[in-house]
């Protein structure tokens, strides 16, 4: 027997206490006004200065989380890491992360890392739910962690950065149940983003292929998704079937776009003659082919247009850590599911299915469902659960603005300095948030300090 209710227990989001305004980013870079905050749909990216890194955001995150719940270090039997932010080529995260551990005699703790792209966060979430439920499963708690620190290069990608790390634990009796049976992947080899520049924290990227992978993933699993519903259950999924649904989000737009996508793939899925009957101005978009429609500005239109009033109930909750942090990367669809807990009234939270598409350039994906417990009573898990993210809101208000003319300095002193040895950080510690793990010091050996605010 399978224990009863696998799924996500508790989540702590965590991002930099400082941002830059998208708008001011559009002055400085000399793009059209509204490019950023309207065309990609961002209003502010948080970074890192040379204070953070990602062990620094992973520390901070599980630091919190255990702190929140009251989780203590026997409690937790597996824990894991996904990153693409790499700072030691051997070295993981995870072993980093030990350190909150290994005082307490706890050092009986499976899991390592896991890397692509923006990916490695749901991969480690399924391999938690995967020990869990598995015949080593010894009864105690799995955390999962993402976290990443998302920079670019001057030029057209620099505004879809962002950072942060989300910690949640996994285990039986969840609020959030994964939900069994079915899911879909979609794993592929491209080279829309990759980095394979060792001695820079910046991607190689191709914008317009990453956007076309993307889509072309989410078309993929979607179908898979249908047909594999259709095969064990003799059902048809919609986009009815879902409350919500998420969406790694690279830019706000793109989740809308991706959105309009689902509703394009139902209606391609629906009889022609029920179409011509129901939408007749639509008709001429049945007879496409999907593959050669990724950049079809009218169909993109027609369907962003159809599928408006859904997306603003069902996804737009969802993307407020996203419009506000920018891409985190890993943990950027679990932003996803924190902003929604925050977003709904209980009474829709409670027993909502929860639809999750989560992508990784180079690239895999993965669509899967969730569903929210219908126990919404005082004192249950779904109130502590939602109780307990009540301060993003507070905490994205908090932070402090840096001018874009400041960011490029940091970044270029980020640059200079991401392999010099002995470092010592120069921003100051007094802005960041209580509890926050900071880097002291790298010496000559590269061994990194940690110190908390
Ligand atoms: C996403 C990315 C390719 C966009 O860069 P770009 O090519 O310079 O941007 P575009 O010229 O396409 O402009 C972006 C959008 O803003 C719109 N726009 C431009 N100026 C505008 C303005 N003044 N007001 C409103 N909208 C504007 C464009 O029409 C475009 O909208 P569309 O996508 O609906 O056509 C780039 O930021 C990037 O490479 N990011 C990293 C990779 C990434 O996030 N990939 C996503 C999948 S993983």
């Amino acid at each position: 027997m399978w224990p009863k209710d696998v799924g996500i227990k508790a989540i702590e989001v965590y991002f930099p206490a400082q941002y830059i305004e998208q708008a001011e980013l559009e002055q400085f870079d000399g793009v059209s006004s509204g490019k950023y905050t309207i065309g990609l749909g961002q209003s502010r990216m948080g970074f890192c200065n040379d204070r953070e890194d990602i062990n620094s955001l992973c520390l901070t995150v599980v630091h919190r989380l255990m702190d929140r719940y009251n989780i203590k270090p026997q409690d937790v039997g597996r824990l894991e890491v996904g990153t693409e932010t790499i700072i030691d080529k051997s070295k993981s995260v995870k072993s980093v992360l030990m350190q909150l551990f290994e005082p307490h005699g706890c050092t009986d703790i499976e899991g390592a890392d896991t890397t692509n792209a923006c990916y490695g966060g749901t991969a480690a979430l399924l391999n938690a739910v995967s020990w869990v439920e598995s015949s080593a499963w010894d009864g105690r708690l799995a955390l999962v962690v993402a976290g990443d620190n998302a920079v670019y290069s001057t030029g057209s990608a620099r505004p879809t950065g962002g950072a942060g790390a989300i910690a949640m634990v996994v285990g039986p009796d969840a609020p959030l149940i994964i939900d069994r049976g079915i899911r879909s992947s979609c794993m592929k080899h491209a080279y829309d983003f990759y980095k394979p520049n060792l001695t820079s924290e910046y991607p190689v990227v191709d914008g317009q292929l990453s956007i076309k992978c993307y889509i072309s993933a989410l078309d993929n699993c979607y179908q898979t998704y249908c047909k594999k519903v259709k095969n064990k259950h003799n059902d048809s999924v919609t986009l009815d079937n879902f409350d919500s649904f998420l969406f790694h989000s690279p830019y706000c737009k793109l989740v809308q776009k991706s959105f309009a996508r689902l509703a394009f793939i139902d209606f391609l899925n629906t009889p022609k003659e029920k179409i011509s009957k129901q939408y007749p101005e639509l008709a001429k978009f049945h007879d496409v082919k999907l593959e050669e429609t990724y950049f079809d500005k009218d169909i993109e239109k027609a369907f962003i247009n159809l599928s408006k009033t859904d997306f603003f109930q069902k996804t737009q909750p969802s993307l407020l850590i996203a419009n506000q942090v920018g891409n985190m990367y890993t943990p950027s669809v679990y932003s996803g599911l924190a902003s929604l807990l925050i977003s709904k009234p209980m009474t829709e939270l409670a027993g909502a299915k929860v639809g999750i598409f989560s992508y990784g350039s180079g690239f895999c994906s993965t669509m899967y469902s969730l569903t929210i417990t219908e126990n919404s009573k005082e004192g249950s898990d779904l109130m502590k659960i939602i109780s307990s993210v009540s301060y993003i809101k507070q905490e994205l208000d908090a932070r402090q603005k840096i001018s874009p003319a400041d960011y490029t300095k940091i970044l270029e002193w980020r640059e200079q300095n991401c392999h010099t040895v002995p470092f010592s950080p120069q921003s100051s510690i007094n802005d960041m948030f209580p509890g926050t793990y900071y880097l002291a010091q790298v010496d000559e050996k590269y061994r990194r300090i940690y110190k908390r605010v």
